[in-house]
């Protein structure tokens, strides 16, 4: 079998990025249809911001329906709510204009709008039957990426984990990304954010190796491969001074630019890679200890590093390299690698430890079980994943233990 990696992209058509380029949103849009749905919260609703860019759209003959209720973290009632308000409306372009949950909404209510409900037959990988409506994606985070991925997360009741919806077709049309939008983060949510990116970056570069004939008819997430280790460097080369600079001071633009563009990076690496173990787990502590996404998985992922380093040395090693590291060994390099992913979640308030964001002991073993739910993500961790193995991650990361067997 032949050793060169092999290599996926899947991407939006257009990605824009740059102070200000939210002015491109109506001649944009026009070009892609004439009867808009803009998903956004109540929060940007009432902002200035929104308001110019509705006008913008109008300006450019666009004809604008919006949908102002999204909730964070998308419950599924949420959605079908939204898709039954704009089902008879003539829309023909969804634009998604804030966190990743707006951008999700956008992409769960195109699915409805040309295919239908119900929307759980479309849980998983691969079930969404064809082309949905095409979306915009306009972030005001920089975290998740989801301007640049085929997935689409979201809450359902009836299931005690998030559940996620993941297509080629979810792709969104045209990605925006104006940092501008994301300088009224506040400090919470621009660590939050900036914690999900950064383990989107770390994952992906470190996630399983597939044969190069397991390809992208079989999966949405092939792992790790030669053109998402390329985004993933890049971002991580970014958000290592970035992120910590954002959340030093909101108001620095070149601070806030660079924390965007790292994000969008870790949504190519992550759309095409997948993630791994720190999200896998994430969704049921998430569940239990309702904290943000992005803070959930930086307090795992300095313990899943670790876990994780006996299959990626070369990679840590790289990683303490492009985070400006250097020892006399591969393997120091590795360790050092670790630590100062570890060290950018400390400046940035990333808590240390599964107790300190109110996981309690007697919910490990039920965290460990869970964990192993969503296969897309635990198979694609390098190192094997079983019920002892999330234990020992879960129960290093509740007592803040990081001297992992290496
Ligand atoms: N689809 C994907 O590829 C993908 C990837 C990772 C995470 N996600 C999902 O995205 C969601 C998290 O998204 P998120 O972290 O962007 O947060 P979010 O969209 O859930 O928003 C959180 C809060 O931040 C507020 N907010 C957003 N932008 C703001 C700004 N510029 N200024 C002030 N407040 C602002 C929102 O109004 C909301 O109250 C989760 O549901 C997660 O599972 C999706």
């Amino acid at each position: 079998m032949s050793t060169v990696s092999p290599g996926l992209l899947r991407a939006p058509r257009t990605v824009i990025f740059g102070p200000g380029q939210r002015q491109v949103l109506g001649r944009q849009v026009a070009g892609i249809g004439k009867t808009a749905l803009v998903c956004t919260d109540r929060r940007l609703a009432g902002s200035p911001e929104l308001a110019i860019m509705i006008e913008d759209l109008s300006d450019h003959g666009v004809s604008v329906a919006v949908w102002s209720e999204t909730e964070a973290e998308l419950p599924s009632e949420n959605i079908a709510t939204c898709h039954a308000a704009m089902a008879d409306r003539g829309i023909d372009v969804v634009i998604g204009i804030g966190g990743g949950s707006c951008l999700d909404m956008a992409k769960a209510v195109a699915l409805l709008l040309a295919h239908g409900g119900p929307l759980d037959r479309y849980y998983g990988e691969y079930a969404v039957p064809g082309p949905v409506l095409p979306i915009v994606a306009v972030p005001t985070t920089a975290g998740t990426g989801s301007e640049a991925t085929p997935v689409c997360v979201l809450t359902d009741a009836r299931r005690e984990l998030k559940t996620g919806i993941s297509s080629p077709e979810l792709i969104p049309t045209i990605a925006i990304c104006d940092p501008e939008l994301t300088v009224s983060c506040p400090t919470a949510l621009t660590a939050s954010a900036g914690a999900d990116a950064l383990t989107h970056l770390v994952e992906s570069f470190t996630a399983i190796r597939r044969p190069a004939t397991v390809l992208s008819e079989q999966r949405v997430f092939i792992g790790k491969n030669a053109i998402s280790d390329h985004y993933a460097r890049w971002g991580l080369q970014l958000i290592a001074t970035a992120l910590p600079a954002a959340v030093e001071d909101p108001s620095d633009l070149a601070a806030r630019a660079d924390t965007m563009l790292a994000a969008n990076a870790g949504g190519f690496a992550l759309g095409v890679a997948g993630t791994a173990a720190a999200h896998a787990l994430q969704y049921p502590i998430g569940a239990i200890t309702h904290t943000p996404h992005g803070v959930g998985v930086g307090v795992l992922l300095p313990y899943v590093m670790r876990f994780n380093v006996p299959e990626r040395v070369g990679e840590f090693a790289e990683i303490g390299r492009l985070l400006g590291q250097s020892a006399d060994s591969e393997r120091e390099l590795a360790l050092k690698g670790i630590e100062a992913v570890d060290a950018i979640l400390t400046k940035i308030g990333i808590p240390k430890t599964l107790a300190d964001i109110g996981l309690t002991e007697d919910r490990l073993e039920y965290v460990a079980e869970q964990g192993l739910v969503s296969k897309r993500l635990a198979e694609n961790n390098p190192r094997p994943l079983d019920v002892d193995a999330m234990r020992q991650i879960v129960t290093a990361a509740y007592r803040g233990d990081l001297t992992l067997p290496f």
